[in-house]
């Protein structure tokens, strides 16, 4: 069988399907040791030699799990600085998985990991408007009106577009804090954060409960498990109208 190199390469889980594009323009993949540069090149993952940067590729089954980030590890395989990455999370799932998207070092909540680069990118889309919920627990005594203002859209700090509509819950006011329920259908670095942060409010704590219709319930804090089959139809449901790298926005 035949496939885009885009797509083979994706699938193996080494980079999205955007930037598998930009290795090969850029002269970084070969097909049975000749450099390939253009697009619409196909292979058969089976028959065919192909290799990023003279790694040969190996199609992996895809896989898909929950993971309850911990507060306190960073949510990228490794760490510069030495802090606790998934790494130390991961190390029994025998395929490469990466995370959809980021949480904070100190945030924790449902992260899912994963080595189908091509519904990752689906879901990371802005056009996917995938819900995250989020439940923060925020300095002093949030007003309704504050409220109303995040949901209407707040612009954040150095950037012009102000956020997306979302929806906010007050769970309950416990002097001196406010716990509320937040849902956003977009995910800009730190979002939670500096939404509050605009109207001069703090988020002392954030954790995730929710991300794309998954919920972490009875998964604890540095666990995973696999999810359904049914939860990847869904997933894929959900992601099915949002256009692929090549034809977004053309
Ligand atoms: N918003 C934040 O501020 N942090 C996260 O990790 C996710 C959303």
């Amino acid at each position: 069988l035949k496939q885009r190199l885009q797509k083979l390469i994706s699938q193996a889980g080494i980079a999205s399907r955007r930037k598998a594009e930009e290795l090969i323009v850029r002269g970084h993949v070969r097909v049975n040791g000749k450099v390939v540069q253009e697009l619409g090149a196909q292979a058969d993952a089976h028959r065919d030699r192909v290799e990023v940067d003279g790694r040969r590729l190996v199609t992996q089954a895809p896989v898909y799990f929950l993971f309850h980030k911990p507060r306190e590890v960073v949510s990228t395989l490794s760490d510069p600085e030495g802090r606790e990455s998934l790494r130390s999370f991961t190390r029994e799932i025998p395929e490469r998985v990466y995370p959809v998207g980021r949480l904070d070092y100190h945030t924790s909540g449902v992260l899912l990991l994963t080595n189908d680069g091509e519904l990752t990118a689906k879901l990371l889309h802005p056009r996917a408007h995938v819900a995250k919920v989020y439940v923060a627990k925020v300095k002093g005594m949030v007003t309704d009106e504050q409220i109303e203002i995040l949901e209407a859209g707040v612009r954040l700090q150095g950037e012009s577009r102000p956020t997306a509509k979302c929806s906010i819950q007050k769970l309950r006011f416990e002097p001196p804090n406010t716990w509320l329920q937040v849902t956003l259908y977009e995910g800009r670095n730190r979002q939670v954060h500096r939404m509050f942060e605009s109207i001069g409010l703090r988020v002392q704590r954030l954790a995730r409960t929710s991300f794309a219709g998954l919920a972490a319930d009875g998964v604890l804090p540095g666990e995973l498990r696999p999810l359904s089959v049914k939860e990847v139809a869904a997933l894929q449901k959900l992601v099915a109208s949002v256009p692929t790298s090549r034809s977004a926005g053309r």
